[in-house]
């Protein structure tokens, strides 16, 4: 089945949240929720959620359980998981993480570090920037994304590692070209950008890591918008340094630069580069 045959398309598709008796208020919460956001949406009450009925309701639904909201399709489940992000936030240090020289987190800041990550995706760039001390604001435009990545943050303010961090953390559904265009010049230190890239390269990342990558991938492009219809977020960097003093642009490493803008300094990793843009 093709990623445009399982995607709901029109406004007025319903979407199916699939749940369990004992999670009931949860899928009914997470239903008044996205209905705030303008996304009709039917319960479904099953007796069991396991590999073998995702795999018999291959179309693209979400799924609520005690670990939250979930995207499933395909058989496959797929939500931001923070918590397993825990021991890559356990190894992070400022001193050697390329995203924390390129925004200028540090440590101990005072006052802290604000930084606005207008391209939020799965919330993980900005879950790292927040392990690190940073401030964050996320800004996802995709409703259904904008739902999982809120119930990502309700997971962490329950989980011992992570409460601290999503103290740090702010997520708000708008598309970010509305959002920088009505903020007030130097709002936050550090405007962050990871647009949309086609094809992109996630070879830097470990055997199982990358299998968990791939299947977040997958279901996140049933989501979002083919190759060629792709909003590749070009528009987002003129208005980002119309407001702060730095902006941060993360790129696969062999990528043209975002609206053919050559940055002030680049920061070169394995398979990433993030190009950096300065105002006097
Ligand atoms: C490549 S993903 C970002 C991945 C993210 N850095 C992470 O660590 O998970 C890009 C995301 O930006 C969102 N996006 C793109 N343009 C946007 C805009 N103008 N406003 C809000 N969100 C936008 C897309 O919906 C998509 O979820």
């Amino acid at each position: 089945m093709s990623a445009s045959e399982l995607l709901p398309k029109s406004d007025d598709q319903i979407w199916k949240i699939y749940h369990t008796t004992e999670h009931v208020e949860h899928a009914q919460y997470w239903q008044a929720r996205i209905a705030d956001l303008t996304v009709q949406s039917q319960l479904i009450e099953v007796e069991k959620i396991n590999n073998k009925f995702l795999k018999f309701n291959p179309d693209l639904a979400l799924m609520v359980d005690e670990d939250g909201l979930w995207l499933t399709a395909n058989g496959m489940k797929m939500q931001p998981a923070w918590q397993d992000e825990v021991p890559r936030l356990k190894r992070a240090n400022p001193k050697n993480e390329l995203i924390a020289r390129a925004c200028q987190i540090k440590p101990q800041l005072n006052p802290t570090i604000k930084i606005i990550d207008a391209t939020a995706g799965l919330g993980h760039d900005s879950l790292l920037m927040a392990s690190l001390g940073a401030e964050v604001i996320l800004l996802e435009r995709h409703p259904i994304l904008f739902a999982l990545l809120e119930s990502a943050k309700k997971q962490a303010e329950t989980h011992d590692y992570l409460v601290n961090i999503s103290q740090r953390i702010t997520v708000i559904h708008q598309d970010s070209a509305q959002y920088l265009t009505e903020i007030a010049q130097d709002q936050a230190d550090v405007i962050y950008l990871d647009p949309m890239f086609p094809a992109r390269d996630h070879n830097q990342k470990s055997e199982k890591k990358q299998a968990q990558v791939k299947k977040q991938m997958q279901l996140l492009h049933l989501l979002l918008p083919e190759d060629g219809e792709m909003d590749l977020g070009d528009a987002l960097l003129n208005l980002a340094k119309a407001k702060v003093k730095r902006v941060i642009v993360k790129r696969p490493k062999h990528a043209a630069f975002l609206d053919g803008q050559t940055p002030d300094h680049q920061w070169q990793g394995d398979a990433i580069r993030f190009d950096a843009y300065f105002q006097n």
